[in-house]
């Protein structure tokens, strides 16, 4: 089904989680995935229905006695199957007990169950209980048996629970939850678009280059700029590799991410990683010099200067380039205190890379912690075109069109 976005059956179970439900229907759907909320007579008294239809734009289906859909939309079929054909996966979550118990023993007395009985898709829950519940051997019992049939179960996390106890038993985040689910419904249907299946590694962030056990060289790269190319590179139907320094971000959902530290790792993870992926975005602000020999333990003081010795770090980008195979294409970026285009364009050519994309670091409104950049395209052969003042999500699917627009074309394999 060529042009239809992913879709998703949602139902919410009796739980006080189920207000975490209307997040994850703003997230799917921020994330391109239709929502269709199946919610259970238990879920009605903790689960805001209106909200949740103005969210997901459609309305929240509970009635198993509706048998058959309006005129003019498969008129006569049963309406619960419908509901099912245009979902490529069913996540239940929250999952209560008891919703669970009457998952495992195939009963059908209400419509999600019902749909649970006739789904051939993945599905998925997110189990949302007390402790006590949840270690029950009836409860782990009933989740044995679903694993065994297929279904993923989304674990519970620890910390405050609706009892007033602590525990074992909270529903997943929402991270948590799409981390989960997001893979699964891309192999269900890869999505489409201009880098359908193409291998993108991008790297993000800052790096950290230790001076003592516990102080370092950092720099206030917030990883947004990597974070927002990744999101685009998967929306445009790519495979994506993202190595990132030390971020507070969560993984974009769907890519393939590798955490490193120091520049000599990110140099180590990038080498390997390079020679399977055709396009690589190196966005990283990497530090250009470590301490030469960091002090071991943490450096008591002695009432006198600490004079660091610094040596400067590889220059990972430089060394890529020199391995470039055909087919490959290196986006750089570069972070200047002024945009002087001789300076640019010599960079640009000094790194050998495909495109250059320069940012202003003098000013505080845009690039390195702010949501936003505005950014200078340059090309190797002295093209310069200046996106203006947006949020990086934007820039970021502007520099893959860019990308796209410069008559490279995506290999389908590397030689
Ligand atoms: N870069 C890299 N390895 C380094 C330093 C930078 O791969 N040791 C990459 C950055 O990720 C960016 C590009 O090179 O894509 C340019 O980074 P920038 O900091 O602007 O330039 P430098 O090479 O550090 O040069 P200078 O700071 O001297 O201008």
């Amino acid at each position: 089904m060529p042009g239809r976005s992913l879709s998703i059956l949602l139902g919410v179970t009796g739980s006080i989680a189920a207000y975490k439900s209307l997040d994850l229907i703003r997230r799917l759907e921020g994330e391109g995935v239709s929502v269709q909320v199946v919610a259970t007579r238990n879920a009605l008294p903790f689960f805001p229905v209106l909200t949740a239809e103005v969210f997901s734009g459609h309305p929240v289906e509970t009635d198993l006695f509706n048998p058959v859909l309006p005129r003019g939309e498969g008129e006569g079929r049963v309406s619960h199957l419908a509901l099912l054909e245009k979902a490529d996966a069913v996540l239940v979550a929250p999952a209560s007990a008891d919703f669970i118990a009457r998952m495992a023993l195939g009963l059908a007395d209400d419509l999600l169950s019902t749909l649970l009985l006739s789904a051939t898709v993945p599905v998925l829950i997110a189990p949302a209980m007390e402790e006590a519940m949840y270690r029950h051997p009836a409860s782990s019992a009933h989740r044995k048996t679903l694993r065994e049939r297929g279904v993923v179960e989304i674990p519970p996390d620890s910390g405050p629970l609706a009892s007033g106890k602590s525990g074992l038993g909270r529903m997943a985040s929402v991270d948590r939850i799409l981390e989960t689910l997001l893979p699964v419904l891309r192999e269900t249907r890869p999505p489409s678009g201009p880098l359908s299946g193409v291998g993108v590694l991008i790297s993000s962030g800052p790096t950290r280059e230790p001076l003592d056990a516990v102080r370092y060289i950092g720099n206030t790269s917030s990883g947004r700029m990597g974070d927002a190319l990744a999101r685009a590179a998967l929306a445009r139907g790519a495979r994506v590799t993202l190595v990132s320094g030390p971020t507070a971000l969560p993984p974009p959902p769907g890519c393939d991410l590798h955490r490193v530290a120091t520049a000599r790792e990110m140099e180590e993870a990038l080498g390997s990683l390079f020679p399977s992926h055709p396009l690589l975005i190196m966005a990283a602000a990497v530090s250009d010099y470590r301490m030469k020999d960091p002090v071991p333990g943490k450096r008591k003081k002695d009432g006198g200067e600490w004079t660091l010795s610094l040596v400067e770090n590889p220059d990972i980008l430089k060394g890529l380039a020199e391995r470039k195979k055909a087919g490959q294409f290196l986006v750089g970026f570069a972070a200047e205190s002024s945009l002087d285009p001789d300076r640019l364009l010599e960079k640009c050519r000094n790194k050998k890379v495909d495109l250059l994309v320069a940012n202003d670091i003098s000013r505080t409104d845009i690039g390195f912690s702010s949501p936003e950049n505005e950014v200078t395209l340059v090309t190797p052969a002295g093209g310069f075109r200046t996106l203006p003042r947006a949020d990086k999500t934007a820039i970021a699917g502007q520099i893959l069109d860019a990308v796209l627009a410069s008559g490279w074309t995506p290999p389908s394999a590397l030689a």
